[in-house]
Formats: C-alpha cells, structure tokens, sequence
C-alpha cells in the first residue's frame, strides 16, 4: 500500500513537472515569435529611407556609368542618350530636349526642372544601401554638401519628389512609385538625421 502512494505521488510529481516545463517551453516560443513578429513590423527610419533610395526611380538616374537607365526593368536609356560632359547630354541629344519641367502624358516622357544625370560621384547603381549611404554623406562625393543640405536635397529637390509622380512610360504604362510614401518618407528621413544621421552596418 505504502509503494502504491508513492508510487502515486511520483507520478503526480512527474506530471506536474513535465506540465510546468511544458508551459515554459509554450511561453518560450510563443515570445519568440512574438518578438520576430515586432521585429519585422518595426522598420527604422534608415530602413525606410534606403527602401526609396535604392529604388529605380532613383538609380535610373543615379548609373555608375555615362548611360541613364529607363523602366522596371532599368535597360539602358533609348537613342544612345550619354551623359556628355556636363550631365545633360550630347550635341543634339540633349537632356532637356526632350524632358521639360514637368511628364508628358501623350508621349511618356518623365519630366521635372533640370532634368539631368547625376554626376558620376554620386553614381548609386550596384552600391549596397550602406555604401549609398556613405556616399551621400561623402562630401567627396555628395557636391559637398552639409548634413543639413543633405536632408534639404532629399525631402525638397523636385528631382528627388518626381519620383512620386512618375508619370505614364512610353507605353501609357504608370511608372512604379517607391515603396513608402512622400510623407513617411520625409519623416523617415529627417528622424533619421536628427538621431544622429547613423549609418549601420548592413
Ligand atoms: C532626373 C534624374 C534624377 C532623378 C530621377 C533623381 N536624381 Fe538625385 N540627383 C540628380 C542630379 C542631377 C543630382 C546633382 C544635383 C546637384 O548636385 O545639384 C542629384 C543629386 C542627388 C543627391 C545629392 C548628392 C548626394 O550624393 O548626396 C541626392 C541625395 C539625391 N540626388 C537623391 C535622390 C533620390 C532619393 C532620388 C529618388 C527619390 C533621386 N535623387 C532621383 C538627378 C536625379
Ligand atoms: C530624344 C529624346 C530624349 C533625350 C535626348 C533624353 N531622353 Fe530620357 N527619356 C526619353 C523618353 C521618351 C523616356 C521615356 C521612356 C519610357 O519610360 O518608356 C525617357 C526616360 C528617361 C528616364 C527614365 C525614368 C525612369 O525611372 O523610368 C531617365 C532617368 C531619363 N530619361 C534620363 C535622361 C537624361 C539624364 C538625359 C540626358 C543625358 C535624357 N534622358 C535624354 C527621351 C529622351
């Protein structure tokens, strides 16, 4: 009689034991997945920031070569188009020749105020976002600019902000708009410099 209750309580013990442990193995995982969850819906300003940066809309016109880049697809600009010595074009070739201040809805061709490349110091294509955003600081690279004129550039410069309103290609097809809004975008952007314009390392 006197095996048979321990015998009992053993296995109560065990029981209780492995429920216990059963529990914490529940609550282990589930804040696990809890906290991955916050993680991937958390997206820092840098985040945010470098998903437009590093969109086409940007590098199109930011190529580490002479040639802009046109489409989803970034093919080589039509026409032979270069860069010419002073960013907008050759001879009759001329950026401005054909895009104007603003789209041209009837024939696809995107426009804004001084439509030209980017210089070749501040060529994006192929970079990483950390390596975009070295650059952008670089006063080497960036046309010497300050932080602040920096983070003017980036929230005000109607070349910057035509990415937004793309237009119609070639084709009447809408060209693709950066993943994140123009206003968390601007926010993003001006967080991100506030707090210290910090560039981690990936
Ligand atoms: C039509 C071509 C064009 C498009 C589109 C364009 N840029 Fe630029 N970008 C330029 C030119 C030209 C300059 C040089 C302007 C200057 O130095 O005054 C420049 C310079 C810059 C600079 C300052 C230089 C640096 O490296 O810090 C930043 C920042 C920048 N662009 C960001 C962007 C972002 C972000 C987008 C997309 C949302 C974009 N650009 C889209 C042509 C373009
Ligand atoms: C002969 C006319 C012509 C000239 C010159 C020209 N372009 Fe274009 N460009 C176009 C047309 C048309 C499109 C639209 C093509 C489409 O998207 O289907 C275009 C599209 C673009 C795009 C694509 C935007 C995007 O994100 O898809 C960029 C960038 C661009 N041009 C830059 C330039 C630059 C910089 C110059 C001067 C060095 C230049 N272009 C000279 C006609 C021209």
């Amino acid at each position: 009689m006197k095996s048979y209750l321990t015998t009992l309580i053993a296995a109560f013990a065990l029981l209780l034991l492995a429920s216990v442990a059963f529990s914490f193995a529940e609550t282990d995982s589930a804040e696990v997945d809890l906290s991955s969850a916050e993680a991937a819906a958390e997206e820092t300003p840098f985040d945010k920031m470098m998903q437009v940066l590093t969109h086409k809309r940007c590098v199109n016109c930011h190529p580490s070569d002479d040639y802009p880049r046109q489409g989803e697809d970034s093919h080589v600009h039509n026409f032979g188009v270069e860069r010419g010595p002073d960013n907008h074009g050759v001879a009759a070739l001329r950026c401005e020749s054909c895009h104007q201040a603003e789209n041209n809805h009837l024939s696809g061709v995107p426009g804004a105020p001084e439509w030209s490349l980017a210089p070749k110091s501040m060529a994006w294509q192929g970079l990483s976002r950390v390596e975009i955003a070295k650059s952008m600081l670089n006063p080497e690279n960036n046309g010497g600019r300050t932080l602040e004129e920096t983070v003017h550039h980036l929230t005000e410069h109607e070349l910057v902000l035509w990415a937004w309103e793309p237009g119609v290609d070639a084709n009447g097809n809408p060209r693709e708009k950066p993943p994140v809004s123009k206003e968390e975008y601007i926010k993003a952007v001006k967080e991100w410099a506030e707090s210290g314009a910090v560039i981690p390392e990936s």
